[in-house]
């Protein structure tokens, strides 16, 4: 029922994308999405070329359907390294996250067959890496985990698909059957989700991670500089209020620097596994179970069918 032209571009069963997420989705989750119909996608951002061909190799030991590599542009030649390593290892989807990766590196991935999917935040930035030539867009609004606008999912989707002729995806704060047909109502031909994939069977997450997210309301995320120097979505955790008070009182350049540092070295607990910061999204607050990656898609798809089949009636009401 939901097969769209993203499912024929990217050549997956169903219009679903699992969005890149350091910290959130390893090689478990990204097998499992692409196993269960949809599209995993491997984070790289501030992992190395070696740690990217270990994953690649891992993803492929447990899965032959197609998956994805993210690229988060971060200059010094990465993210050239990175898509090189893709092509070199004949990865069929590379996705785009937080800036433009430049001209060059769009038409190199391209030129080697690989589709090249946009997440963005506005509507000029969906012209420009259109222009540039990539395969689909996924618009991402402001209540999304991670880096993040300042425009929100129901009115960012609809001017991106007013404004390029591509396939446009929606993502941010999609986390069940009704966000996943409301992206449908706006226009768009699948949805990318990252939070709600966090709370699965095969998610990187570690325990406090988990507790944290069953027990968040949708106020509990906060937007902060504090992680990357961008505007990150994140669990709001002690840590980053006390950074974001200090921002609200003015505070200097300098000491804000030295509170980012101490935001970021609170990252983990007892050991590197044990994380204590964690980007998420304000869809968190709709999540209220851990559960295997291919029965959340499956139940969501068959609910999304059951909904769309009461719109009407619901409509003419
Ligand atoms: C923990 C976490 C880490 C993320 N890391 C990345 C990343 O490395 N690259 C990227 O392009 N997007 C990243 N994202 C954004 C997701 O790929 C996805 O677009 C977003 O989570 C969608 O919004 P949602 O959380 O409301 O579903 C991250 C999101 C989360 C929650």
């Amino acid at each position: 029922m939901f097969h769209t032209a993203v499912c024929d571009l990217l050549g997956i069963r169903y219009p679903i994308l699992q969005g890149a997420m350091q910290g959130g989705g390893g090689v478990e989750l990204v097998a499992a999405v692409s196993e269960a119909g949809g599209l995993g996608v491997l984070p790289t951002f501030g992992g190395t070329d070696q740690k990217l061909r270990e994953d690649i190799e891992a993803v492929r030991t447990r899965t032959g359907r197609p998956f994805g590599v993210n690229i988060m542009p971060m200059g010094r030649g990465i993210t050239e390294r990175c898509a090189a390593t893709c092509i070199e290892l004949g990865i069929p989807v590379v996705t785009t996250g937080r800036a433009d990766p430049g001209e060059a590196v769009v038409r190199r991935l391209k030129d080697a067959g690989i589709k090249v999917v946009s997440v963005i935040p506005t509507v000029e930035h969906a012209r420009r890496m259109a222009g540039e030539g990539v395969d689909a867009v996924v618009a991402s609004g402001s209540e999304a985990g991670g880096h993040v606008g300042t425009v929100s999912t129901l009115p960012l989707v609809p001017q991106v698909v007013d404004a390029v002729r591509i396939p446009v995806l929606a993502a941010g704060g999609i986390g069940d059957a009704r966000g996943f047909l409301a992206a449908f109502a706006l226009g768009a031909v699948g949805v990318q989700m990252g939070t709600r994939f966090m709370a699965t069977e095969e998610s990187d997450l570690n325990e406090w991670g988990r507790e944290r997210l069953l027990a968040m309301r949708e106020t509990d995320t906060i937007v902060t500089r504090a992680m990357t120097g961008a505007t990150v979505r994140c669990i709001r955790t002690p840590e980053i209020v006390t950074y974001e008070e200090a921002v609200a009182r003015g505070t200097d350049a300098a000491t804000l620097k030295e509170m980012a540092a101490q935001v970021r070295a609170s990252r983990y607990g007892e050991g590197k596994r044990d994380r204590r910061q964690s980007a998420a999204g304000q869809v968190a607050g709709l999540i209220t179970g851990i559960v295997p990656v291919a029965d959340l898609i499956e139940g969501m798809l068959a609910e999304a069918a059951r909904l769309a089949q009461g719109l009407p009636a619901v409509a003419g009401r």
